[in-house]
């Protein structure tokens, strides 16, 4: 279909009034227009082609769920604005030119679609680091979910994110597109939000009437590790290098208890394996039992295998498996 055909059969909602943002029955739906999956034009699809905030439409306290969709709404404007970028720096030769397929500037504009339509669905660096975290970041959101509805809104969603992710492994990596038999659960969602989609926003960018974000925030060490002594992968030791925190420009570490043991949690699939983390060297070792796969999420926690939210000190940082050639991504030399 041309984009003439597009727009003519499904408008671009030209008032972008916050009014208009904010009533569901104003402007093109989710599912029901192709602006959200096929349109390939280089300006921000509605509701992304205003950001001015939208303030709540009634008062009093957060309802069920809420603040839950405002964080996936700020993670989603955050990878909205990452292919937003893409369609508009690059066109469909920059991706042939290098080696990629001819279909890969059209791909990238229809991600950002959906991207666009996740925005209108929710009231209120690297492409598969965004897309496996924010499946990672999806497993933990739908354990905070109050209703059903909310737990398979973030299911339908985790899959669009999941189809995203298996054509860059095909087309962009020329790799396997399988992770094994399940994708990487983790229940800390906003820890992962942190250090990722966070880090994409500069800081006083936001609407000041925006809370926080991720809400609420621990503001845990950050780290990545030396790609130098390590492979990132199962069998191999590993020594995190702590990060700078980019609110306060200081690399920030955990007030280690003298005496005290530490671990290093790593997740993988539906389980997470507990192994000694030595304070004084920053190392420990990535489980060798665990297959190659997806990602390996890992923390740094002051109890074997992380059992609360304030048991964790440090991190998350994602050791991507697929594709296997990228981890240096994550991992700094
Ligand atoms: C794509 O962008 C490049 C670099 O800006 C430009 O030279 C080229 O003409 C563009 N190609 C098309 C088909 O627009
Ligand atoms: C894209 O590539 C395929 C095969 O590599 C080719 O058959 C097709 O004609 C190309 N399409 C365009 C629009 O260049
Ligand atoms: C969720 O679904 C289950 C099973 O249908 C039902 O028993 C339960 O009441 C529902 N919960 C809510 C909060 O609607
Ligand atoms: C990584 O390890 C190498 C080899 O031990 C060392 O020379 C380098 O300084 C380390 N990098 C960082 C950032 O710690
Ligand atoms: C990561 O990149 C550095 C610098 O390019 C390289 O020396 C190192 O071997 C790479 N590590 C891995 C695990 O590929
Ligand atoms: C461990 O990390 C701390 C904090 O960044 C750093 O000062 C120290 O040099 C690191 N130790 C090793 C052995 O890399
Ligand atoms: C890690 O695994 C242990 C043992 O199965 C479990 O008790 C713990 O809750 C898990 N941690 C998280 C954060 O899910």
């Amino acid at each position: 279909m041309s984009l003439a055909a597009v727009v003519f059969a499904a408008p671009v909602q030209t008032d972008t009034s916050t009014s208009c943002r904010s009533d569901p029955d104003c402007g093109p739906v989710p599912g029901e227009s192709s602006i959200y999956s096929d349109y390939t034009g280089k300006s921000a699809p509605f509701p992304a082609d205003s950001t001015a905030p939208v303030p709540a439409t009634t008062a009093g306290p957060a309802r069920e769920d809420d603040i839950l969709f405002q964080n996936l709404l700020s993670a989603e404007w955050a990878a909205f604005s990452f292919y937003q970028q893409g369609v508009e720096a690059f066109n469909e030769s920059s991706f042939i030119d290098l080696g990629f397929t001819n279909t890969t500037y059209q791909r990238i504009a229809e991600i950002r679609d959906n991207e666009a339509g996740h925005l209108r669905i929710f009231p209120g660096f690297d492409l598969n680091i965004i897309e496996v975290s924010s499946m990672a970041f999806l497993t933990g959101l739908a354990q905070q979910a109050k209703t059903n509805a909310t737990t398979s809104a973030l299911v339908a969603i985790a899959e669009t994110e999941s189809r995203h992710e298996t054509w860059a492994l095909i087309d962009i990596w020329g790799e396997d597109p399988f992770a094994g038999p399940a994708d990487t659960t983790f229940a800390y969602a906003n820890q992962i939000l942190y250090i990722t989609t966070a880090s994409f926003i500069i800081p006083g960018s936001c609407p000041s009437e925006n809370p926080a974000y991720p809400n609420p925030s621990q503001n845990l060490p950050q780290f990545d590790y030396n790609s130098t002594t390590s492979t990132g992968h199962p069998g191999s030791p590993i020594t995190f290098v702590y990060r700078e925190n980019k609110y306060t420009s200081k690399i920030s570490v955990p007030d280690y208890v003298s005496g005290k043991d530490y671990y290093a949690v790593f997740f993988h699939g539906v389980n997470n394996i507990t192994e000694p983390y030595d304070t004084k060297t920053n190392s420990s070792v990535i489980p060798a039992v665990f297959d190659s796969k997806g990602i390996i999420l890992v923390v740094i926690a002051d109890t074997p295998g992380a059992p609360t939210l304030d048991s964790v000190v440090a991190g998350p940082m994602i050791l991507l498996q697929q594709p296997a050639s990228a981890t240096n991504i994550t991992g700094i030399a």
